[in-house]
């Protein structure tokens, strides 16, 4: 007898445990209580070996390579000389191929208050076969440097592809373990999402560039040898006019080329690649995106044009989130959400990344885009088509982590944590794609948040074929 008292009781509180949460009372996902150093890195210092100049006066230093074109055959290598411009040229060839190939870049400098950058070189290297290692080689005589990249598989739906993903990175202590994290990462990254904020040189006085110089030799050891893909920040925007500044991104945009298509309304803050199975459309959260701007008509074209046969994977790289629950920079996304929204919805993007936020958090697949003022829908809604948003700012920067969340935790957060880390997206072909976040605390192998992904534009088919489905399970 008092064993069936005891089960009534519990169902009825189960029950009423289910009715609670359908009321949105509950949390909607996981907040970690993962326990970490609470403080702000500083700056490693200048002398700090990860800053080291390369030997040899005026030699080639802060190397790094890009995509160069839509498709992936071309790669755009970068340099600085610091006193000359020095040679132009790079030297290329493929693994086990007896032919030398040269090519001619450009160079361009820049003056920003007290300061004069050195020799920037940008140089293109095109025709490139795909799937093959090259070598390249900049400088001459005893300033030779050697570098090498493995170019893309041709571009196809079931082409498996790994992606490095890190935001907010900067040059402290925490920043050299976040790039040390993902280069020792056993899945191992062959070109790098990189969602914005990179040098922080905007936080010393007269925004100091002779950081954006030691930000670039720190991370040649990995840009050197995969392209990263760039994002552009606020931490790029070097706006300050009352030190005569008034052009933004001026630093950025003279040191970090990207593949745009002026004729396509692309721009240097905002283009598309392809690579191996993923078209990936990069976003400008600092620059106009209001109706009728470039920036809007670009991507109401571009977005058309994204052939999901021959890339299944749609991923857009942005600055700010869309979708955040932590206090800090608290919905300054939301103006861009507003407009954008809809398209990512209707085109079915797979996932949003962002950094902004000094954290990581991923969602659910939400969309809030039903409100019409009158049917009271002005909170984000389960929707299959929408993409999973993940705030990924956590690199490590000399700002800090942001830890103060809001409460509850909103339903349309599935997991949040004020760690530093990065991430990798696994593409295994076009249904399947395996995303982990590893935080820096672990081994390299510890995954802290995993997801399978099941690509949007398939599942989409498939569901059309079948049953509606009511509810997510834990793949998305
Ligand atoms: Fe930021």
């Amino acid at each position: 007898m008092g064993i069936s008292i005891f089960r009534a009781g519990f169902s009825v509180l189960v029950i009423l445990g289910f009715v609670v949460c359908d009321l949105g009372v509950c949390n909607g996902g996981f907040t970690s209580g993962y326990v970490r150093n609470d403080y702000v890195a500083s700056d490693m210092p200048l002398d700090s070996d990860v800053f080291k100049p390369p030997p040899g006066r005026n030699a080639a230093q802060q190397v790094h390579i890009t995509q160069g074109d839509l498709e992936g055959k071309s790669v755009i290598i970068s340099w600085v000389t610091p006193e000359k411009p020095g040679s132009n040229r790079v030297v290329y060839w493929a693994e086990n191929s007896p032919i030398r190939n040269k090519a001619e870049g450009s160079v361009v400098s820049y003056k920003y208050f007290n300061y004069t950058s050195g020799f920037i070189h940008h140089c293109t290297i095109e025709n490139l076969e795909y799937d093959t290692k090259y070598f390249y080689v900049i400088g001459f005589g005893s300033l030779t440097r050697r570098f090498w990249f493995i170019t893309p598989p041709k571009i196809g739906p079931d082409v498996p592809y790994t992606f490095g993903v890190i935001g907010d990175l900067g040059q402290t202590y925490d920043s050299n373990k976040t790039l040390t994290h993902y280069e020792s990462n056993p899945t191992k990254g062959q070109a790098m999402l990189f969602v914005g904020d990179l040098s922080y040189a905007d936080r010393y006085p007269f925004h100091d560039n002779t950081r954006w110089d030691t930000w670039g030799r720190f991370v040649e050891r990995s840009a050197a040898y995969q392209p990263w893909i760039w994002t552009a920040g606020n931490h790029e925007l070097d706006y300050a006019p009352d030190i005569g500044e008034t052009e933004p991104f001026k630093p950025f945009l003279h040191l970090y080329r990207v593949p745009y298509n002026a004729l396509d309304g692309s721009s240097p803050l905002w283009y598309s690649i392809k690579r191996a199975s993923a078209h990936i459309i990069v976003l400008s959260s600092y620059s106009s995106y209001v109706k009728s701007s470039p920036q809007y008509k670009w991507l109401q074209s571009e977005l058309p044009r994204v052939n999901r046969d021959q890339t299944p994977w749609l991923i857009v790289l942005m600055h700010t989130p869309m979708y955040s629950s932590y206090v800090h920079h608290y919905m300054e996304g939301e103006s861009m959400r507003v407009v954008f929204e809809p398209w990512f919805v209707n085109y079915k993007v797979d996932v949003v990344f962002a950094g902004h936020v000094h954290a990581y958090e991923r969602s659910e697949r939400v969309s809030n885009i039903a409100y019409n003022i009158v049917n009271g829908l002005c909170s984000p809604m389960r929707n299959q088509d929408a993409p999973v948003y993940i705030t990924i700012g956590d690199g490590g920067n000399s700002e800090g982590l942001v830890t103060e969340m809001t409460e509850p935790q909103p339903r349309y957060s599935a997991y949040r944590e004020a760690s530093f880390g990065h991430a990798t997206l696994d593409i295994k072909n076009r249904t399947h794609a395996y995303f982990a976040w590893h935080r820096n605390q672990d081994e390299y192998s510890v995954e802290a948040d995993a997801l399978w992904l099941h690509n949007r534009q398939w599942i989409a088919s498939k569901l059309a074929k079948s049953a509606p489905v009511s509810h997510l399970s834990s793949a998305a």
